[in-house]
């Protein structure tokens, strides 16, 4: 019996997290050394449709059937059967394995989610299209935390650095310099839901305010694609800077993400910020391909539980 095996790798948000689910553009670039991987095997001797699911990464293993109604897992399969108009399953065995840590900022749901409707899909000898893929993500994506932008399903299914404004076609940015990044991870587990609820909450209580800080990201976000495009990359340092006092502001930020990214600046990174949905989770920063050990190095030494060094190749040939 074949198994049907698909990756998805994780994902760091560069500029214009947050603003992002208030309709302003944000950059977002796919981070390969991460993956989630998920393999799909039929299981001939379980009744029909049983889906087992095995993940030890997140402590999730069992029956679908039996997991609580509101499970991601139900949402992206139940919707994955609607759109392929298949009534039932064969019964199968899913098992998920993830570098990517869960609650960071580096898109661990929606990578699994992707990998789970590829391997899935083939399975059942439909494989959807990047298009299907990354909508039916995105369904998963509102049962992890309520109103997300998309950003992260995208990015991810397509494995390329991105501009994206919430509800429409998304572009494939042009990179003109290789970029180098340090990811450090806090170690402050922080779900995305509870930074996104969080932020809503304060918009709601005083918008005017607020939404002058996602228009100041926007407009971040909005230099950061020119340069990008260009040659002198180091420009992006301090745009990044400015975009992560303004979350300082919008009140995701958190003592320790603070420090890594004072850490980071100190050691020589062009620039840096929080990554993803903040108060906790993951950092990046910009640096030379020549400064990076450094940076990493220093930012395990500041407390980073872990680091990992990227580089985003340039688009144009
Ligand atoms: C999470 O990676 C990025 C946020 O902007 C939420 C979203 O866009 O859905 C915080």
């Amino acid at each position: 019996m074949p198994a049907f095996a698909a990756a998805a790798p994780g994902k760091a948000i560069l500029f214009g997290e947050h603003a992002v689910v208030y309709w302003r553009p944000a950059i977002a670039v796919p981070v390969s050394q991460v993956q989630a991987k998920v393999t799909i095997l039929a299981d001939p001797m379980a009744p029909t449709g049983r889906v087992w699911i095995d993940a030890p990464d997140i402590a999730l293993q069992g029956d679908l059937a039996q997991l609580p109604a509101a499970n991601p897992f139900h949402r992206l399969i139940g919707s994955m059967l609607e759109s392929l108009k298949i009534q039932c399953l064969p019964a199968l065995k899913m098992s998920i394995h993830s570098t990517i840590p869960v609650a960071a900022g580096l898109g661990s749901g929606a990578a699994v989610s992707v990998a789970a409707l590829r391997a899935l899909s083939r399975f059942l000898g439909h494989p959807l299209t990047d298009e299907q893929g990354c909508r039916l993500a995105f369904e998963a994506e509102k049962a992890y935390h309520g109103t997300p932008s998309g950003i992260d399903n995208t990015v991810i299914t397509y494995a390329r650095p991105i501009y994206f404004v919430k509800g429409q076609p998304f572009e494939l940015l042009q990179v003109g310099r290789p970029l180098t990044l340090v990811i450090a991870d806090s170690g402050v587990s922080s779900p995305t839901a509870a930074a996104v609820g969080g932020v809503r909450a304060r918009w709601q209580a005083d918008p005017r305010t607020y939404d002058n800080l996602f228009d100041q990201i926007a407009a971040i976000a909005g230099s950061a694609r020119t340069i990008l495009a260009g040659s002198a990359i180091q420009g992006l340092g301090p745009l990044m800077d400015d975009n992560h006092a303004i979350l300082q502001e919008i009140g995701v930020s958190s003592p320790e993400l603070d420090r890594l990214v004072q850490t980071a600046r100190n050691a020589g990174a062009w620039g840096a910020k929080l990554s993803g949905g903040g108060q906790g989770g993951d950092m990046i920063a910009l640096t030379s391909p020549q400064a990076a050990e450094q940076v990493s190095l220093a930012l395990k030494q500041a407390g980073a539980t872990r680091t990992i060094i990227t580089t985003i190749a340039s688009t144009i040939a």
